[in-house]
Formats: C-alpha cells, structure tokens, sequence
C-alpha cells in the first residue's frame, strides 16, 4: 500500500480505499488545520455540506447547525464577481478541480477574500463521490497587496511631481543664469585689466558649473521618470566624437594631454540614432578621462563590436586608475568614492550615472576596465543600423558655430525680432545679435511681437516661450495666421525649460526650432545664421501693395543710439546730412535707370547705408530691391524702386536732427 496515497479525499483520481489508521491521523489533521474544510456531496440535491472543519466556522462565523446540509454559496455576497461563480459552477460540471479567489461575507456580514481550492473526490469505481473545498481567509494579505500598489502609485506620483519640480526649478535657475553668462561674456569682451579678468573669468566658471550641474539634475530626474526619450534619426557616425574632440581639445592641450581618436574606416558612415545624447555620453566619459589624467593621453575609439551590427565605443585614458572597490561603487548615485574624485576634480558627480542610464537607454551597458596608476577604459557597445548609402559624400566634420557664423556675409545680415520678457536677458541677446551685424527690434511680450510682426518685415523672429500677457506658443500661432510674408517668418524658440517633448510642442505651435537657454554666443549666432543662411533669396514682405501695412519701424533707435555712442553726439546730425544727401543722389540714379545691374548696385549701397543709420523699413525695402534683382524678377524690382522716394522722405524726416538741404 502506498504511503503517497493514503486517502481517497487527498486526490481526484479514483483511488484504492486508506487504511484505517490513517483515517483517524487524517481526520485530527482536518480538524487541526488552520484553512476551513469542507466536503459536499454532488449526489444530492444542489450539492450540500457534509463536512466542515473547526476552521471553516472559525473563518465564516457560522454554526454547524447552519452550514450542514447547505450550498456553500451563502458565502457570497453583492461584492462576489459573478465570473468568478460561474467559473466555479463550470468546474464542478466538469468534475475537475480549480483554484479561485473570490469575494465572500461572513455570519456578521463583514466581507473577506477567500482563496479557495476546490477539487473532484471519486471512489474506486470511478465514479464521483465527494467535493472537497479549502478556504483560506487572504484579506490581509490582499490588503497589504493594495496598500503596496497605491503606495507605488503614490511615489510615481511623487516621483512625476519631483520631476515636474525639478524642471520648473532649472527654469527658474537657468533663465537668470542665462543673463549672468551673457553679461559675464559682454563684460569679458570689454577692456578689463588682469585683475578684473580674472574675476569674470572666476565667475563665469562657476556659472558654467553651476548651470551644467543644474542640466545634469535635470537629465537625471527626467531618465529616472521615464520622461526622457532617445531620437532615432539619420547622422555621421565621426560627428558626435569630433564634436567631443573639439570641445576638450582645448582642456586637454592646456594639460598637454594627447586627445586623439580614432573610427575603424569600414564602419557604416552614416548611421541611424541620438547623436546628441550619444556625444554626451562620449564628453562625459572623455571629460571625465582628462580631468583624471595628468600625464599621456585619452583616446576615444569606435569600432566593430564582437555582436553583430553593434559598434564599440570606448574612451581609454592614461590617467591614475581607479581601485576595484571604487570601480564597484562608481556608477552609483552619490557613491563615496565617486562623490569624493568628483569634489576633488569639479563636477557633481552624476555625470556617470547619467551615462550608465543614457546607454542603457540605448541597449548598451558601460563597462570599466581599470589599473590604478596606469589608467582606465570606459566602454559600451550599442546597436546603430546603418543608413543606405546613396553615393552620398564621406562623412564630413561639423564646422564650428563661429565658422557658420563666419560664412554669413556682413552685407547679408538680416532683421530680427527679439521677443523676451526678462530685461537681463533680452538686453544680453539684443547686444550679441546686433554686436553681429543684425538689426534687432525688441518686444516684451507675445501681444507686443504679434504686432511687430504684423507691421514690419522681419527675416527671423526669437520667441520665448514663456511670457506674460501672451506666451510664446500663442503669439506663433497669431503670427501664423497672418497673410503673406509676414505669416511665413521664421520662428525660433528660445526655452529655459528644458522637458521631453519641449522641442515638439514648439514644432507644433508653428515655429521651425527650438534654442534651449541659456544659450551661449556662438550658438545663439550659430542657429540664427543657419536660419538665415537657409532662406531662399526671394524679396520678402515687400511686395508694393503690403508696403502701406508697414509704416514699419522707420527707425532703429537702438542702432541710432549705438552710432551715436560710436561717434559722439555732436556729429551725429552732419553724419545724417552726408547720408541724406548721398541717398537723394542714389534715387536720382535709380529713377533713370531700368537696367537690374544698376540698379541692384545702388539697392546694396542704399541697403549698406540704411543700416549703419537705422533707417530701418528703408534699409528692408532696399534688401527686398536687391533680391529682386539678382532674382531677375524686374516687376517687383520696378514696383520696388518706385516706392523709394516717398520711404527716403518719411525716413529722413523722421531723424531727431534738423536737416539740411533738400538735393
Ligand atoms: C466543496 C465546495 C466548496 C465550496 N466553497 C465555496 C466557498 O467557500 N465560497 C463560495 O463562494 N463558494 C463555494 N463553493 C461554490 C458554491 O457552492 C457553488 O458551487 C457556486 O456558487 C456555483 O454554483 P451556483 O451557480 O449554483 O451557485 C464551493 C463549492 C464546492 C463544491
């Protein structure tokens, strides 16, 4: 007789009968155990009770005399899920057992969560004898369950708060920032003597810290609530490490420190991916590597991965090592060891775990390799597919903001609308743009830039997002909706906040880019020559019949106060004649020629001068001429010429100095 099989009540298999010694051992089991028991008998009438155990009297409050010879569905109840009945009906049809949690009251009618166990008892014929049933009361465990979920809840909650929070703060952070950097870099580019210098240098220094410390919370805060989403878009595989070689080269020289790298040549050129976060990584790591390394070099290196179509990076450093029990800690949030080399170098130390999150964002993981005393290497390989070369040109290197910068010729510089409510930061942008070349008129909110935008042509206007009265997103929409030229301006954002989604939201209020702040001046000069560099050549918002809707800005103030400063006040007035007369004399000229030649050269002189004196809307119309010409277009041209005259006399008239003279 088999041990395993000691009762016909413990299986639903037909069973040989137990021997009798069992039995007794099995009842006082029953009886002791702390789950409720019960056994029905499926051969009367709906199945009633014939046994319960201590426990199942315990657990449903009942008596013996008001459970025997019942259907146990007087457990249920209002809150009882009818599936889960009808599941239970199905299984005892079909003579098999389940396993179910469902919803049950006791005698007083408090509810409880009843994990029940039902199973088939057949005799030795085969045929079905019994029902056994175990309940097991799993409130409180249900309970814990639930407390645990709105617990997580809860701290999602917080940790989307937090997050929320925290880009707030960095907006609040980095907008003033942006004006500190901006004045520190004017003042700076003024005459300081070495003590002075010094100073701003030690300023803006800090500055830099502070803001790339407050970019780094941000990264992380945004990772850790999932907020932060990788890009997948086609770029040159060599970009984002040349870019990292030359923002460290000049950090690494001045250690004499050799940075090189180096792209295995059968690597795809082009690749599809995040080039941006994958060069933050490389800068973080290379950075990091040049701080750590006073002697020899650091080298990035991208290659072929063991794992097919995966590419190696890694960056190697001479440097001073890191032991095995820092390497383990390393890449833990405010780890000691990492904590305590990062007080000591600069930096807050997060960089690393925003790498390892980064990359394991992108399928990799970063591994370190490390000798103390003889130096490091960071490495993670990631999948980049690569993109279908169409007798497309090698890879090319990124030209530097001040190179783009440089590529825009002086003549071709364009007007620009500034809309921005902090005065630090307007008064920082304004100084950069028109230090540049460009004419800038000003607007302190987005009513203010609808409405220059409305009457005067411009060929780029800087939005900021967020300002009172109306906001960035609202005065793209308005200016969008306008009729002709003016409706098609290019729009640049300019955002201190810097959440996931930022770029898309302003893409989708009609604008063409986003500028994260604070921005520094080469890359404030970098994204407005590529926009106007882009523009097509064509006579803007200047058609002869939009020409009435402009009484545009007749004057740049701004520009007339700057050469005012630039050549005293007391000459401003006799300057104003020279260009007043020059310019009578270059309509003359205009008027008797139709020959586009000629007259284009006198538009680009007129266009010239108009600027150095401010006469705006005269200066636009003589841009708007000149294109015209080179465009052939001779219509618009002529129309164009034709409306000189009267703008001349409105412009010169409007001069704050008495002219002489009438040509
Ligand atoms: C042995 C056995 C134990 C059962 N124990 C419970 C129980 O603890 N709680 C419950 O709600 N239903 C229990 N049931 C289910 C009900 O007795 C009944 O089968 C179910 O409500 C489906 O049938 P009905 O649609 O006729 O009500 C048990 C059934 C059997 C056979």
């Amino acid at each position: 007789m088999s041990r395993s099989n000691p009762s016909s009540l413990t299986t639903s298999r037909p069973q040989a009968p137990s021997p009798a010694p069992f039995r007794d051992a099995l009842a006082a089991a029953v009886a002791a155990a702390p789950t409720g028991i019960v056994v029905s008998d499926p051969n009367q009438p709906d199945c009633p009770i014939v046994y319960a155990n201590p426990a199942f009297f315990r657990i449903t409050g009942y008596r013996p005399e008001e459970v025997i010879g019942r259907n146990c569905r007087f457990l249920q109840g209002a809150g009882t899920d009818p599936a889960h009945v009808h599941a239970i009906r199905r299984a005892i049809a079909e003579r098999r057992s389940l396993d179910i949690e469902l919803v049950n009251y006791r005698r007083d009618g408090t509810r409880f969560v009843n994990e029940l166990h039902i199973s088939p008892v057949f005799g030795p014929d085969g045929a079905l004898r019994h029902f056994f049933g175990i309940q097991h009361d799993v409130t409180a465990r249900e309970k814990l369950a639930r407390a645990n979920q709105r617990a997580r809840r809860q701290a999602e909650r917080a940790s989307a708060e937090k997050s929320d929070f925290l880009a707030f703060m960095s907006h609040e952070i980095r907008t003033p920032m942006n004006g500190v950097m901006g004045t520190v870099s004017l003042l700076l580019d003024t005459a300081l003597d070495a003590e002075q210098r010094a100073y701003a240098e030690t300023a803006r220094r800090c500055g830099e810290t502070l803001l790339s410390t407050v970019n780094e919370m941000l990264d992380l805060s945004r990772i850790e609530a999932g907020r932060l989403s990788l890009e997948a878009i086609p770029f040159d595989l060599a970009k984002p490490v040349t870019e990292v070689l030359d923002l460290l080269g000049p950090a690494a020289a001045e250690k004499g420190l050799r940075l090189s790298a180096s792209i295995d040549p059968t690597l795809p050129a082009r690749v599809v991916g995040d080039p941006q976060r994958l060069r933050q990584v490389l800068l973080n790591l290379a950075d990091n590597a040049v701080k750590f390394t006073s002697a020899g070099g650091v080298g990035i290196r991208v290659e072929r991965a063991e794992a097919e179509g995966r590419i190696r990076f890694a960056v190697a450093d001479t440097g001073i090592g890191i032991a095995p029990e820092v390497q383990r800690r390393l890449f833990q949030r405010f780890a000691q060891g990492a904590a305590d080399t990062a007080r000591r170098f600069g930096g807050s130390g997060l960089g690393l775990m925003i790498c390892k999150q980064l990359v394991g964002l992108m399928g990799g993981k970063v591994a370190l390799t490390s000798t103390p005393g003889k130096g490091s290497v960071f490495a993670f390989d990631i999948a980049l597919d690569p993109v279908a070369e169409s007798g497309r040109p090698p890879a090319t290197l990124l030209p530097t903001p001040e190179a783009i910068a440089a590529r825009v010729p002086a003549g071709a510089r364009g007007r620009i609308l500034l809309a921005e409510d902090g005065e630090a930061n307007q008064l920082v942008a304004a100084a950069i743009l028109r230090k540049a070349g460009y004419a800038v008129d000003l607007a302190r909110d987005g009513e203010e830039a609808v409405g220059a935008a409305r009457t005067a042509a411009y060929d780029l206007v800087l939005m900021d997002v967020r300002m009172p009265r109306m906001d960035g997103f609202a005065a793209t929409a308005a200016i969008r909706a306008m009729p002709g030229a003016a409706g098609r301006v290019p729009i640049l954002a300019m955002t201190a906040s810097a959440m996931a989604g930022d770029r898309e939201k302003c893409i989708a209020a009609g604008m063409d880019g986003h500028l994260p702040k604070p921005m520094d001046r080469a890359g404030l000069l970098a994204a407005v020559a590529e926009v106007l560099d882009a523009r097509p050549r064509r006579p803007r918002a200047l058609a002869p019949e939009e020409e009435p809707h402009g009484a545009p800005t007749l004057l740049d103030h701004t520009t007339l106060g700057e050469l005012r400063s630039a050549v005293g006040p007391g000459r401003l007035p006799r300057l104003i004649g020279v260009f007043a007369e020059e310019t009578r004399a270059r309509l003359a000229r205009l008027a008797a020629t139709t020959d586009l030649m000629a007259i284009e050269e006198e538009a680009h002189g007129l266009k010239s001068a108009a600027g150095t004196f401010g006469a705006a809307a005269l200066r636009e119309t003589a841009a708007a001429l000149e294109a015209a010409c080179v465009a052939g277009e001779a219509r618009t041209a002529l129309a164009l010429r034709d409306t000189l005259p009267a703008l001349v006399e409105r412009s010169l008239a409007a001069y704050p100095v008495r002219l002489s003279g009438s040509g």
